[in-house]
Protein backbone atom coordinates (compact mmCIF):
# COMPACT_ATOMS: atom_id res chain seq x y z
CA UNK A 1 0.00 0.00 0.00
CA UNK A 2 1.12 3.61 -0.71
CA UNK A 3 2.59 5.34 2.04
CA UNK A 4 1.37 9.41 2.95
CA UNK A 5 3.78 11.13 5.28
CA UNK A 6 1.95 14.09 7.38
CA UNK A 7 4.09 15.99 9.56
CA UNK A 8 2.83 17.43 12.54
CA UNK A 9 5.96 18.38 14.20
CA UNK A 10 6.81 20.94 11.60
CA UNK A 11 3.95 22.35 11.32
CA UNK A 12 3.82 25.36 8.04
CA UNK A 13 1.70 28.38 7.05
CA UNK A 14 -1.77 29.44 8.19
CA UNK A 15 -4.25 28.33 5.58
CA UNK A 16 -6.35 31.71 5.39
CA UNK A 17 -10.28 31.14 5.35
CA UNK A 18 -10.63 33.36 2.87
CA UNK A 19 -9.24 31.26 0.26
CA UNK A 20 -12.91 30.08 0.77
CA UNK A 21 -14.01 33.00 -0.28
CA UNK A 22 -16.73 34.00 -2.67
CA UNK A 23 -17.93 36.59 -5.33
CA UNK A 24 -21.89 37.75 -6.03
CA UNK A 25 -22.06 39.63 -9.20
CA UNK A 26 -24.91 41.88 -10.53
CA UNK A 27 -25.13 38.98 -12.48
CA UNK A 28 -28.11 37.01 -14.10
CA UNK A 29 -29.73 35.57 -11.19
CA UNK A 30 -26.88 35.80 -8.73
CA UNK A 31 -27.99 38.92 -6.60
CA UNK A 32 -31.85 38.94 -7.49
CA UNK A 33 -33.76 35.92 -6.87
CA UNK A 34 -30.61 34.24 -5.41
CA UNK A 35 -29.90 36.19 -2.62
CA UNK A 36 -32.20 39.22 -2.42
CA UNK A 37 -35.72 38.87 -3.16
CA UNK A 38 -36.99 42.55 -1.68
CA UNK A 39 -39.07 42.35 1.98
CA UNK A 40 -42.57 42.06 -0.36
CA UNK A 41 -41.53 38.39 -1.91
CA UNK A 42 -43.50 35.20 -0.93
CA UNK A 43 -40.20 33.46 -0.94
CA UNK A 44 -39.20 33.71 2.69
CA UNK A 45 -36.76 36.81 3.62
CA UNK A 46 -35.36 38.67 6.31
CA UNK A 47 -35.45 42.51 5.21
CA UNK A 48 -35.64 41.07 1.82
CA UNK A 49 -32.33 37.94 2.15
CA UNK A 50 -33.69 34.97 1.81
CA UNK A 51 -33.73 32.84 4.34
CA UNK A 52 -32.75 29.39 2.73
CA UNK A 53 -29.57 30.60 1.03
CA UNK A 54 -28.95 32.89 4.16
CA UNK A 55 -28.57 29.89 6.31
CA UNK A 56 -26.91 27.46 3.69
CA UNK A 57 -23.84 29.84 3.38
CA UNK A 58 -23.50 30.34 7.01
CA UNK A 59 -23.77 26.51 7.41
CA UNK A 60 -20.69 26.77 5.34
CA UNK A 61 -19.27 29.16 7.30
CA UNK A 62 -18.76 32.01 4.33
CA UNK A 63 -15.57 33.82 4.88
CA UNK A 64 -15.69 37.00 2.76
CA UNK A 65 -17.80 38.00 -0.17
CA UNK A 66 -16.60 40.26 -2.96
CA UNK A 67 -19.24 42.31 -4.75
CA UNK A 68 -20.36 44.11 -7.18
CA UNK A 69 -18.44 42.95 -9.84
CA UNK A 70 -16.80 41.34 -12.11
CA UNK A 71 -17.20 43.78 -15.28
CA UNK A 72 -20.08 45.56 -13.58
CA UNK A 73 -18.18 46.82 -11.09
CA UNK A 74 -16.13 49.60 -13.21
CA UNK A 75 -19.99 50.56 -14.89
CA UNK A 76 -21.38 50.36 -11.25
CA UNK A 77 -21.96 54.16 -9.75
CA UNK A 78 -22.71 53.17 -6.15
CA UNK A 79 -25.19 56.93 -5.57
CA UNK A 80 -27.74 55.20 -7.71
CA UNK A 81 -27.85 52.30 -5.20
CA UNK A 82 -28.89 54.23 -2.40
CA UNK A 83 -31.67 56.49 -1.46
CA UNK A 84 -35.31 55.32 -1.41
CA UNK A 85 -35.63 52.04 -3.69
CA UNK A 86 -38.31 53.74 -5.90
CA UNK A 87 -36.41 56.90 -6.62
CA UNK A 88 -33.34 54.89 -7.37
CA UNK A 89 -32.03 55.03 -11.23
CA UNK A 90 -32.50 52.44 -13.15
CA UNK A 91 -29.82 51.56 -16.09
CA UNK A 92 -28.95 48.64 -18.44
CA UNK A 93 -26.55 45.77 -17.65
CA UNK A 94 -24.53 45.99 -20.75
CA UNK A 95 -22.41 43.34 -19.78
CA UNK A 96 -24.90 40.88 -18.68
CA UNK A 97 -28.11 39.71 -20.82
CA UNK A 98 -28.76 44.24 -21.29
CA UNK A 99 -31.50 43.57 -18.92
CA UNK A 100 -32.65 46.55 -16.51
CA UNK A 101 -30.93 46.93 -13.71
CA UNK A 102 -33.18 48.59 -10.72
CA UNK A 103 -30.41 49.55 -8.23
CA UNK A 104 -32.57 47.77 -5.55
CA UNK A 105 -29.84 45.90 -4.21
CA UNK A 106 -26.92 48.72 -3.19
CA UNK A 107 -24.74 49.43 -0.40
CA UNK A 108 -27.03 49.16 2.33
CA UNK A 109 -28.32 45.66 1.29
CA UNK A 110 -25.11 44.50 0.69
CA UNK A 111 -24.01 45.31 4.40
CA UNK A 112 -27.40 43.92 5.38
CA UNK A 113 -26.28 40.83 3.60
CA UNK A 114 -22.64 40.41 5.08
CA UNK A 115 -24.33 41.09 8.76
CA UNK A 116 -26.71 38.22 8.50
CA UNK A 117 -23.75 36.20 7.05
CA UNK A 118 -22.25 36.20 10.45
CA UNK A 119 -18.52 36.64 10.40
CA UNK A 120 -18.49 37.05 6.66
CA UNK A 121 -15.56 40.11 5.65
CA UNK A 122 -17.10 42.39 2.96
CA UNK A 123 -15.00 42.65 -0.23
CA UNK A 124 -15.84 45.78 -2.65
CA UNK A 125 -14.83 46.44 -6.15
CA UNK A 126 -14.48 50.54 -6.21
CA UNK A 127 -15.27 51.50 -9.86
CA UNK A 128 -11.90 52.52 -11.71
CA UNK A 129 -12.58 51.31 -15.44
CA UNK A 130 -15.88 54.38 -15.81
CA UNK A 131 -16.30 56.09 -12.26
CA UNK A 132 -13.96 58.67 -10.97
CA UNK A 133 -11.41 59.47 -8.11
CA UNK A 134 -13.58 61.07 -6.17
CA UNK A 135 -16.47 58.39 -6.35
CA UNK A 136 -14.34 55.98 -5.29
CA UNK A 137 -13.24 58.32 -2.59
CA UNK A 138 -16.85 59.54 -1.48
CA UNK A 139 -17.97 55.54 -1.28
CA UNK A 140 -15.29 55.00 0.69
CA UNK A 141 -16.28 57.79 3.29
CA UNK A 142 -19.89 56.65 2.86
CA UNK A 143 -18.90 53.14 4.53
CA UNK A 144 -16.69 54.16 6.90
CA UNK A 145 -16.23 57.97 8.05
CA UNK A 146 -17.51 58.72 11.74
CA UNK A 147 -18.29 62.03 12.13
CA UNK A 148 -19.41 64.90 10.53
CA UNK A 149 -19.15 64.75 6.70
CA UNK A 150 -20.92 65.11 3.71
CA UNK A 151 -20.85 61.01 2.71
CA UNK A 152 -21.50 60.40 6.82
CA UNK A 153 -24.63 63.09 6.31
CA UNK A 154 -25.92 61.12 3.44
CA UNK A 155 -25.78 57.73 5.53
CA UNK A 156 -27.00 59.00 8.18
CA UNK A 157 -30.16 60.58 5.61
CA UNK A 158 -30.59 57.09 4.12
CA UNK A 159 -31.06 55.00 7.29
CA UNK A 160 -27.61 54.28 8.43
CA UNK A 161 -26.04 56.49 11.64
CA UNK A 162 -23.57 54.54 12.45
CA UNK A 163 -20.51 53.20 9.86
CA UNK A 164 -19.95 50.11 8.84
CA UNK A 165 -16.49 48.19 8.84
CA UNK A 166 -15.19 47.47 5.57
CA UNK A 167 -11.45 45.83 4.92
CA UNK A 168 -10.84 44.82 1.77
CA UNK A 169 -11.32 47.14 -1.33
CA UNK A 170 -10.47 46.38 -4.47
CA UNK A 171 -9.61 49.50 -7.13
CA UNK A 172 -11.16 48.06 -10.47
CA UNK A 173 -11.31 44.68 -11.95
CA UNK A 174 -10.10 43.00 -15.20
CA UNK A 175 -8.46 46.69 -16.22
CA UNK A 176 -6.71 44.84 -18.63
CA UNK A 177 -9.77 43.92 -20.54
CA UNK A 178 -13.76 44.97 -19.41
CA UNK A 179 -12.39 47.65 -16.52
CA UNK A 180 -10.95 50.03 -19.23
CA UNK A 181 -8.42 47.74 -21.50
CA UNK A 182 -5.72 49.33 -20.35
CA UNK A 183 -2.40 48.87 -20.47
CA UNK A 184 -0.12 47.64 -17.15
CA UNK A 185 1.66 51.06 -16.88
CA UNK A 186 -1.30 53.16 -17.74
CA UNK A 187 -3.24 50.80 -14.79
CA UNK A 188 -0.37 51.25 -12.52
CA UNK A 189 -0.58 55.30 -12.32
CA UNK A 190 -3.95 55.06 -12.46
CA UNK A 191 -3.88 52.86 -9.41
CA UNK A 192 -1.70 54.83 -7.12
CA UNK A 193 -3.77 57.64 -8.21
CA UNK A 194 -7.02 56.38 -7.13
CA UNK A 195 -5.69 54.23 -4.60
CA UNK A 196 -4.09 57.48 -2.71
CA UNK A 197 -7.53 58.59 -2.17
CA UNK A 198 -9.08 55.68 -0.30
CA UNK A 199 -8.46 57.16 2.67
CA UNK A 200 -8.64 54.79 6.41
CA UNK A 201 -10.96 56.83 8.53
CA UNK A 202 -10.98 56.07 12.02
CA UNK A 203 -10.18 52.48 13.37
CA UNK A 204 -11.08 51.08 9.72
CA UNK A 205 -8.03 50.33 7.39
CA UNK A 206 -8.08 49.49 3.87
CA UNK A 207 -6.57 46.03 2.67
CA UNK A 208 -5.73 47.52 -0.78
CA UNK A 209 -6.14 45.16 -4.21
CA UNK A 210 -4.91 46.32 -7.00
CA UNK A 211 -5.56 44.55 -10.60
CA UNK A 212 -4.09 41.48 -11.33
CA UNK A 213 -3.06 39.56 -14.42
CA UNK A 214 -5.27 37.88 -16.94
CA UNK A 215 -3.97 34.05 -16.65
CA UNK A 216 -0.48 34.24 -17.63
CA UNK A 217 0.36 37.57 -18.30
CA UNK A 218 3.54 37.92 -16.23
CA UNK A 219 3.88 41.31 -17.68
CA UNK A 220 1.32 42.63 -15.81
CA UNK A 221 2.47 41.56 -12.67
CA UNK A 222 6.19 42.22 -13.19
CA UNK A 223 4.87 46.14 -13.89
CA UNK A 224 2.52 46.30 -11.27
CA UNK A 225 4.43 44.77 -8.38
CA UNK A 226 7.74 47.38 -9.98
CA UNK A 227 5.61 50.49 -10.05
CA UNK A 228 2.74 50.28 -7.29
CA UNK A 229 3.68 47.29 -5.35
CA UNK A 230 4.17 49.19 -2.13
CA UNK A 231 0.76 50.61 -2.13
CA UNK A 232 -1.01 47.51 -2.56
CA UNK A 233 -1.46 45.05 0.29
CA UNK A 234 -2.73 42.86 -2.40
CA UNK A 235 -2.80 41.72 -5.94
CA UNK A 236 -5.51 39.73 -7.78
CA UNK A 237 -5.40 36.95 -10.46
CA UNK A 238 -8.51 35.42 -12.44
CA UNK A 239 -8.37 32.19 -13.87
CA UNK A 240 -11.00 29.98 -15.67
CA UNK A 241 -11.58 26.56 -16.04
CA UNK A 242 -12.82 25.86 -19.56
CA UNK A 243 -13.40 22.48 -20.30
CA UNK A 244 -12.75 22.08 -24.12
CA UNK A 245 -10.14 25.10 -23.96
CA UNK A 246 -12.13 27.20 -26.38
CA UNK A 247 -14.21 30.33 -25.27
CA UNK A 248 -16.41 29.82 -28.16
CA UNK A 249 -17.41 26.48 -27.08
CA UNK A 250 -16.60 25.81 -23.51
CA UNK A 251 -18.45 22.47 -23.57
CA UNK A 252 -21.51 21.15 -21.16
CA UNK A 253 -21.86 21.02 -17.35
CA UNK A 254 -23.36 18.03 -17.39
CA UNK A 255 -22.87 16.14 -20.82
CA UNK A 256 -19.15 15.52 -21.44
CA UNK A 257 -16.78 12.80 -22.40
CA UNK A 258 -14.16 10.90 -20.37
CA UNK A 259 -11.54 12.78 -22.55
CA UNK A 260 -13.01 16.15 -21.85
CA UNK A 261 -13.23 14.89 -18.24
CA UNK A 262 -9.56 14.06 -17.89
CA UNK A 263 -8.82 17.45 -20.37
CA UNK A 264 -10.65 19.58 -17.36
CA UNK A 265 -9.26 17.82 -14.73
CA UNK A 266 -5.62 18.92 -16.21
CA UNK A 267 -6.44 21.97 -17.29
CA UNK A 268 -7.76 23.17 -13.70
CA UNK A 269 -4.34 21.78 -12.33
CA UNK A 270 -2.93 24.78 -14.18
CA UNK A 271 -3.74 27.26 -11.28
CA UNK A 272 -0.41 25.67 -9.71
CA UNK A 273 1.83 26.57 -12.28
CA UNK A 274 0.34 30.48 -12.76
CA UNK A 275 0.17 30.85 -8.95
CA UNK A 276 3.97 29.38 -8.42
CA UNK A 277 5.15 32.24 -11.87
CA UNK A 278 3.33 34.77 -10.55
CA UNK A 279 4.41 34.72 -6.93
CA UNK A 280 8.19 34.04 -8.00
CA UNK A 281 8.06 37.43 -9.50
CA UNK A 282 5.75 39.16 -6.42
CA UNK A 283 8.87 37.16 -4.33
CA UNK A 284 11.58 39.77 -6.33
CA UNK A 285 10.01 42.63 -5.17
CA UNK A 286 8.16 41.76 -1.90
CA UNK A 287 10.64 38.64 -0.31
CA UNK A 288 8.57 39.38 2.79
CA UNK A 289 5.09 38.50 0.87
CA UNK A 290 3.89 41.46 2.58
CA UNK A 291 1.30 41.55 -0.50
CA UNK A 292 -1.46 39.10 -0.88
CA UNK A 293 -2.26 37.08 -4.07
CA UNK A 294 -6.02 37.24 -4.13
CA UNK A 295 -7.16 34.60 -6.99
CA UNK A 296 -10.59 36.30 -6.42
CA UNK A 297 -12.33 34.87 -9.78
CA UNK A 298 -12.00 31.21 -9.89
CA UNK A 299 -13.65 27.84 -11.22
CA UNK A 300 -15.57 26.25 -14.30
CA UNK A 301 -17.14 28.15 -16.81
CA UNK A 302 -18.99 25.90 -19.56
CA UNK A 303 -21.78 26.57 -21.57
CA UNK A 304 -25.24 28.05 -20.09
CA UNK A 305 -28.09 25.56 -19.86
CA UNK A 306 -29.66 25.07 -22.70
CA UNK A 307 -32.10 27.34 -23.32
CA UNK A 308 -31.40 30.12 -20.55
CA UNK A 309 -30.39 33.44 -21.19
CA UNK A 310 -26.85 33.13 -23.06
CA UNK A 311 -25.75 36.54 -20.57
CA UNK A 312 -26.88 35.08 -17.33
CA UNK A 313 -24.16 32.28 -17.20
CA UNK A 314 -26.15 29.71 -15.68
CA UNK A 315 -24.86 26.61 -15.28
CA UNK A 316 -25.10 23.14 -13.99
CA UNK A 317 -22.78 21.43 -10.89
CA UNK A 318 -21.74 18.26 -11.43
CA UNK A 319 -18.85 16.08 -9.34
CA UNK A 320 -16.44 17.12 -11.56
CA UNK A 321 -16.99 20.28 -10.76
CA UNK A 322 -16.57 19.73 -6.79
CA UNK A 323 -13.30 17.67 -7.31
CA UNK A 324 -12.33 20.94 -9.47
CA UNK A 325 -12.98 22.62 -6.43
CA UNK A 326 -11.27 20.58 -3.91
CA UNK A 327 -8.10 20.48 -6.40
CA UNK A 328 -7.81 24.57 -6.53
CA UNK A 329 -8.45 23.98 -2.51
CA UNK A 330 -5.39 21.87 -1.96
CA UNK A 331 -3.28 24.38 -4.66
CA UNK A 332 -4.54 27.65 -2.82
CA UNK A 333 -3.67 25.85 0.50
CA UNK A 334 -0.10 24.60 -0.81
CA UNK A 335 0.80 28.57 -2.00
CA UNK A 336 -0.57 29.75 1.42
CA UNK A 337 2.16 31.99 2.48
CA UNK A 338 1.17 34.06 -1.07
CA UNK A 339 -2.30 33.25 -1.61
CA UNK A 340 -4.58 34.96 1.19
CA UNK A 341 -7.99 34.76 -0.38
CA UNK A 342 -9.57 33.16 -3.49
CA UNK A 343 -13.26 33.75 -4.47
CA UNK A 344 -15.40 31.09 -6.65
CA UNK A 345 -17.14 32.50 -9.61
CA UNK A 346 -20.08 32.80 -8.74
CA UNK A 347 -21.92 32.11 -5.24
CA UNK A 348 -25.49 31.67 -7.04
CA UNK A 349 -26.93 30.89 -10.31
CA UNK A 350 -23.75 31.53 -12.15
CA UNK A 351 -21.18 29.60 -13.26
CA UNK A 352 -19.64 27.37 -10.61
CA UNK A 353 -21.78 28.19 -7.99
CA UNK A 354 -22.54 26.45 -4.29
CA UNK A 355 -26.09 26.87 -4.24
CA UNK A 356 -28.82 27.04 -7.49
CA UNK A 357 -32.43 28.78 -7.40
CA UNK A 358 -35.33 28.20 -9.21
CA UNK A 359 -38.23 30.56 -7.92
CA UNK A 360 -38.57 29.35 -4.23
CA UNK A 361 -36.68 25.77 -4.78
CA UNK A 362 -33.48 26.02 -3.83
CA UNK A 363 -30.16 22.97 -3.57
CA UNK A 364 -26.65 23.09 -2.77
CA UNK A 365 -24.31 21.92 -5.52
CA UNK A 366 -21.82 19.31 -5.36
CA UNK A 367 -19.51 21.85 -5.20
CA UNK A 368 -21.18 23.27 -1.76
CA UNK A 369 -20.38 20.03 -0.10
CA UNK A 370 -16.41 20.64 -0.85
CA UNK A 371 -16.68 23.46 0.32
CA UNK A 372 -18.42 22.65 3.26
CA UNK A 373 -15.91 19.67 3.96
CA UNK A 374 -13.05 21.96 3.12
CA UNK A 375 -14.00 24.10 6.28
CA UNK A 376 -12.20 22.00 8.45
CA UNK A 377 -9.08 23.85 7.28
CA UNK A 378 -9.93 27.66 7.73
CA UNK A 379 -7.28 29.47 9.53
CA UNK A 380 -5.90 26.07 10.59
CA UNK A 381 -1.68 25.68 9.86
CA UNK A 382 -0.75 23.47 7.02
CA UNK A 383 0.62 20.45 7.28
CA UNK A 384 3.16 19.22 4.82
CA UNK A 385 2.57 16.01 3.50
CA UNK A 386 4.54 13.61 1.60
CA UNK A 387 3.13 11.13 -1.09
CA UNK A 388 3.75 10.33 -4.75
CA UNK A 389 0.76 10.28 -6.23
CA UNK A 390 -0.64 7.18 -8.65
CA UNK A 391 -0.58 8.52 -11.89
CA UNK A 392 -4.31 9.02 -14.10
CA UNK A 393 -3.60 8.59 -17.80
CA UNK A 394 -6.51 9.48 -19.65
CA UNK A 395 -7.07 6.09 -22.43
CA UNK A 396 -5.64 3.90 -20.14
CA UNK A 397 -7.99 2.64 -17.24
CA UNK A 398 -4.69 0.90 -15.48
CA UNK A 399 -1.35 3.33 -15.15
CA UNK A 400 1.85 1.02 -17.13
CA UNK A 401 3.74 -0.73 -14.23
CA UNK A 402 5.77 0.87 -13.19
CA UNK A 403 3.97 4.38 -13.16
CA UNK A 404 5.26 5.83 -15.80
CA UNK A 405 6.55 9.57 -14.36
CA UNK A 406 5.82 11.38 -17.43
CA UNK A 407 6.34 15.03 -17.33
CA UNK A 408 2.84 17.20 -16.15
CA UNK A 409 2.52 20.00 -18.40
CA UNK A 410 -0.60 20.97 -19.90
CA UNK A 411 -0.53 18.53 -22.52
CA UNK A 412 0.37 15.48 -20.90
CA UNK A 413 -1.51 12.46 -20.70
CA UNK A 414 -1.16 11.99 -17.17
CA UNK A 415 -1.27 13.81 -14.62
CA UNK A 416 -1.11 12.78 -10.54
CA UNK A 417 -4.58 11.15 -9.33
CA UNK A 418 -4.57 12.04 -5.86
CA UNK A 419 -4.63 15.68 -3.77
CA UNK A 420 -4.94 16.75 -0.41
CA UNK A 421 -4.70 18.97 2.35
CA UNK A 422 -3.71 17.98 6.04
CA UNK A 423 -4.02 20.63 8.79
CA UNK A 424 -3.68 21.10 12.61
CA UNK A 425 -6.09 23.87 14.05
CA UNK A 426 -6.03 25.97 17.01
CA UNK A 427 -7.37 22.98 19.17
CA UNK A 428 -4.92 20.43 18.20
CA UNK A 429 -7.52 18.83 15.96
CA UNK A 430 -5.69 17.02 12.48
CA UNK A 431 -8.13 17.29 9.79
CA UNK A 432 -7.21 15.55 6.68
CA UNK A 433 -8.98 15.94 2.82
CA UNK A 434 -7.95 13.74 0.20
CA UNK A 435 -9.19 14.11 -3.38
CA UNK A 436 -9.02 10.87 -5.68
CA UNK A 437 -9.73 12.75 -9.11
CA UNK A 438 -9.26 8.95 -11.09
CA UNK A 439 -12.68 8.08 -12.13
CA UNK A 440 -12.09 4.34 -12.47
CA UNK A 441 -9.37 3.79 -9.92
CA UNK A 442 -9.45 3.35 -6.41
CA UNK A 443 -6.10 4.24 -4.54
CA UNK A 444 -5.21 3.08 -1.29
CA UNK A 445 -3.02 4.77 1.55
CA UNK A 446 -1.18 4.20 4.89
CA UNK A 447 -1.02 7.58 6.52
CA UNK A 448 1.67 8.26 8.80
CA UNK A 449 0.78 11.52 11.24
CA UNK A 450 4.72 11.85 11.85
CA UNK A 451 5.38 13.59 15.54
CA UNK A 452 1.89 13.12 16.32
CA UNK A 453 0.12 11.78 19.69
CA UNK A 454 -1.05 8.23 19.87
CA UNK A 455 -4.50 8.66 17.14
CA UNK A 456 -7.58 7.63 19.58
CA UNK A 457 -10.08 7.04 16.28
CA UNK A 458 -10.57 8.74 13.49
CA UNK A 459 -14.08 9.97 11.86
CA UNK A 460 -14.29 10.22 7.82
CA UNK A 461 -16.80 11.44 5.24
CA UNK A 462 -16.75 11.09 1.36
CA UNK A 463 -18.60 12.45 -1.16
CA UNK A 464 -18.72 10.74 -4.22
CA UNK A 465 -21.46 9.65 -6.68
CA UNK A 466 -21.92 6.92 -9.62
CA UNK A 467 -20.61 9.37 -12.20
CA UNK A 468 -18.42 12.21 -12.83
CA UNK A 469 -21.15 14.11 -14.38
CA UNK A 470 -23.75 13.32 -11.54
CA UNK A 471 -25.83 16.22 -10.25
CA UNK A 472 -28.57 17.65 -7.75
CA UNK A 473 -31.89 18.81 -9.46
CA UNK A 474 -34.48 20.39 -8.04
CA UNK A 475 -36.46 16.91 -8.27
CA UNK A 476 -33.51 14.91 -6.65
CA UNK A 477 -31.19 17.29 -4.56
CA UNK A 478 -29.34 14.46 -2.61
CA UNK A 479 -27.82 12.89 -5.97
CA UNK A 480 -24.57 13.93 -4.64
CA UNK A 481 -24.37 14.63 -0.63
CA UNK A 482 -21.64 13.85 1.64
CA UNK A 483 -21.92 10.29 3.30
CA UNK A 484 -20.44 9.09 6.58
CA UNK A 485 -17.32 6.86 5.31
CA UNK A 486 -15.97 3.79 7.23
CA UNK A 487 -13.34 3.27 4.44
CA UNK A 488 -10.71 4.93 6.75
CA UNK A 489 -8.90 2.87 9.94
CA UNK A 490 -6.81 2.85 12.21
CA UNK A 491 -3.91 0.29 11.79
CA UNK A 492 -0.67 -0.38 13.52
CA UNK A 493 -0.96 3.30 14.93
CA UNK A 494 -1.52 4.65 11.16
CA UNK A 495 -4.57 5.70 9.44
CA UNK A 496 -5.29 3.53 6.25
CA UNK A 497 -7.10 5.03 4.04
CA UNK A 498 -9.34 3.61 0.49
CA UNK A 499 -9.78 6.42 -1.97
CA UNK A 500 -13.04 5.51 -4.16
CA UNK A 501 -12.75 6.60 -7.38
CA UNK A 502 -13.74 10.19 -8.34
CA UNK A 503 -14.43 11.10 -4.64
CA UNK A 504 -12.89 13.35 -1.68
CA UNK A 505 -12.40 12.46 1.29
CA UNK A 506 -12.64 14.23 4.94
CA UNK A 507 -10.41 12.35 7.72
CA UNK A 508 -10.93 14.44 11.32
CA UNK A 509 -8.51 12.34 13.66
CA UNK A 510 -8.95 12.56 17.10
CA UNK A 511 -5.61 11.81 18.73
O1 LIG B 1 -17.42 36.06 -13.45
C1 LIG B 1 -17.86 36.53 -14.69
C2 LIG B 1 -16.92 37.57 -15.28
O2 LIG B 1 -15.68 36.98 -15.55
C3 LIG B 1 -16.57 38.73 -14.39
O3 LIG B 1 -17.52 39.72 -14.41
C4 LIG B 1 -15.28 39.21 -14.98
O4 LIG B 1 -14.46 39.84 -14.03
C5 LIG B 1 -14.67 37.95 -15.56
O5 LIG B 1 -14.24 38.14 -16.85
Amino acid sequence: MAKMIISQDTPSYKINKNIYGHFSEHLGRCIYEGLFVGEGSPIPNKNGMRTDVVDALKAMNIPVLRWPGGCFADEYHWMDGIGPREKRKKMINTHWGGVVEDNSFGTHEFFELISQLDGCEPYICGNLGSGTVREMQEWVEYITFDGLSPMAQLREENGQKDPWKIKYWGVGNENWGCGGNMTPDYYANEYKRYATYCRNFGGNRLYKIACGPNVADYNWTEVLMREAGWQMNGLSLHYYTIPTGNWGKKGSATDFTEEEYFKTMRSTMRMDELITKHSTIMDKYDPMKRVGLMVDEWGIWTDVEPGTNPGFLYQQNSLRDALIASVNFDIFNKHADRVQMANIAQTINVLQAVILTDGEKMLLTPTYHAFKMYAAHHDATLLPMHFTSPDFTFGDAKPAEPPRRSPRSEESDTIPAVWGTASENEAGDVNITLTNIDHLNAHEFTIELRGADEIKSVAAEILTADKVTSHNTFDAKENVTVKKYDGCVIKGGNITVKLEPKSLVLIQVNQ
